[in-house]
């Protein structure tokens, strides 16, 4: 089987990594890739965004099968062109696409799901942005509507501050969404399904703010582990059966089926299980981590999936080991991150046992004298991933990889599964 992986992050170069694992794959190709995914496979400078771009990419390579990675793509509707012309993909439609890219949208379908989430409202002017929080109370939650790389939610103890967020999405054009805090950890469950059916991967937690101890404004994630051993038995089965096919089926009666990946976004509070968000595609940094343990090959499984097809399956196969990665970004991440700078001792880590370095923003070089070298071209960088007996292994390999690595201005976090490794990590309970 030939695949086309869409998409420049380190989330394609895991996808990209396990494709490469699964015997059915005898080829993978890449657009547009980045410089650790153009080390490994094949690679096509195109607008990935263009469904036009895309398809005339897919028929030249004559794929049988291509795989969405970015939300980008999927809103922009590549996914309708790629099967409008017959291709088998991975990645729901640009309709089903809208559970990510309207948080509105995701709220309606939940309400008809009957899936547990945060209370919430839509607000379009100030009266009733100050209305709704003054409803809810502090920490005040305020939403872009739209797409924002994981940068368009505000939490903050300040009223002032939260109207001003919801101001500045209003006046650029977004409605906003504000709703009641969740209070409780958090846990990405990452759900395969074909339009019908869910299969659940191993779920993930995920760390979001910039600074140690969850300090700093949002990021699209510093780091991830799998598996979470402080979550309540069962814990999975009560997702699929409460979000995740209740989600499924009722996008199947609309008439447009979610095929993809069903990220789920969770809170685990006092009150229970809760949405935080929805995604229609893998979680970066998660995905870094989640597909280092997954065994079943993944190349057959998105092809079942993107075939409708995922019927009768046998329990996917995990490594039983913990899996950490730690993503090192750039100076002045999120904001504006500075571009260019080389990076040194990529090697080394990459020589360690168990260790892995997954690129996202990379680019290759030509120094002074001529000679390539490997540059930062992103705000997040890249990813150390490694595999350890438990969560204390895991965590001190990667960051044993992190510290081979080293451009000027790189910037990671320091804790990343270190509550979790020491076992506190705490569920709230009633
Ligand atoms: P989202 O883009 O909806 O995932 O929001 C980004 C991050 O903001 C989440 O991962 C949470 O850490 C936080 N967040 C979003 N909604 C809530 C909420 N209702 N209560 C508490 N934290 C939230
Ligand atoms: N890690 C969060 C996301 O992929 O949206």
């Amino acid at each position: 089987m030939k695949v086309l992986v869409l998409g420049p992050g380190g989330r394609e170069h895991a996808i990209i990594t396990a494709l490469l694992r699964d015997p059915a794959v005898t080829e993978v190709h890449s657009a547009p890739g980045n410089a650790g995914i153009s080390a490994i496979v094949p690679t096509h400078s195109i607008d990935a965004n263009s469904p036009e771009e895309a398809t005339a990419l897919a028929e030249r390579l004559e794929a049988d099968l291509v795989v969405i990675g970015p939300e980008a793509p999927l809103v922009a509707g590549v996914a309708d062109a790629l099967r409008e012309a017959g291709f088998p993909v991975f990645g729901p439609d640009a309709a089903a696409a809208q559970l990510e890219g309207s948080k509105a949208f995701a709220k309606e379908i939940m309400a008809e799901a009957d899936v547990p989430t945060a209370m919430s409202r839509v607000a379009h002017d100030a009266a009733t942005v100050e209305e709704a929080l003054d409803a809810f109370g502090a920490p005040y939650v305020v939403k872009d509507d739209g797409l924002a790389a994981g940068k368009g939610v505000v939490v903050t103890e300040r009223r002032d501050e939260a109207l001003e967020h919801a101001m500045a999405c209003i006046s650029a054009g977004s409605s906003v969404v504000i709703e009641e805090y969740l209070d409780g950890p958090e846990v990405s469950l990452f759900v395969i399904c074909d339009g019908q059916r869910t299969v659940p991967l191993s779920p993930a937690q995920d760390f979001k703010r910039i600074f140690d101890r969850d300090e700093g404004p949002n990021t699209g994630g510093m780091g991830a582990y799998t598996p979470l051993p402080w979550l309540p038995e069962n814990f999975t089965d009560e997702v699929i059966r409460r979000v995740a096919q209740p989600t499924v089926d009722v996008m199947a009666q609309r008439g447009t089926p979610f095929v993809g990946v069903l990220y789920c976004g969770l809170a685990v509070t006092r009150r229970g299980l809760r949405v935080i968000e929805f995604n229609a595609r893998f979680g970066d940094p998660e995905t870094q981590a989640v597909l280092a343990r997954l065994k079943t090959p993944l190349g057959q499984l998105l092809l079942a999936a993107a075939n409708g097809d995922l019927g009768e399956r046998e329990a996917l196969q995990w490594d039983l080991r913990t899996a950490v990665d730690v993503v090192m970004a750039a100076e002045h991440y999120p904001d504006a991150p500075r571009k260019g700078d080389a990076i040194h001792g990529l090697d080394d880590a990459e020589a360690l046992d168990d260790v892995s370095v997954l690129h996202a923003g990379t680019r290759i070089d030509t120094d002074a004298s001529g000679n390539p070298s490997i540059v930062t071209h992103g705000g997040r960088v890249l990813a150390v991933v490694a595999l350890g007996d438990d969560l204390s292994e895991a965590r001190s390999k990667a960051y044993a990889g992190v510290h081979k690595i080293t451009w000027e201005g790189a910037q990671y976090r320091t804790d990343i599964a270190e509550l979790a490794a020491a076992g506190d990590v705490v569920v709230p309970t009633t």
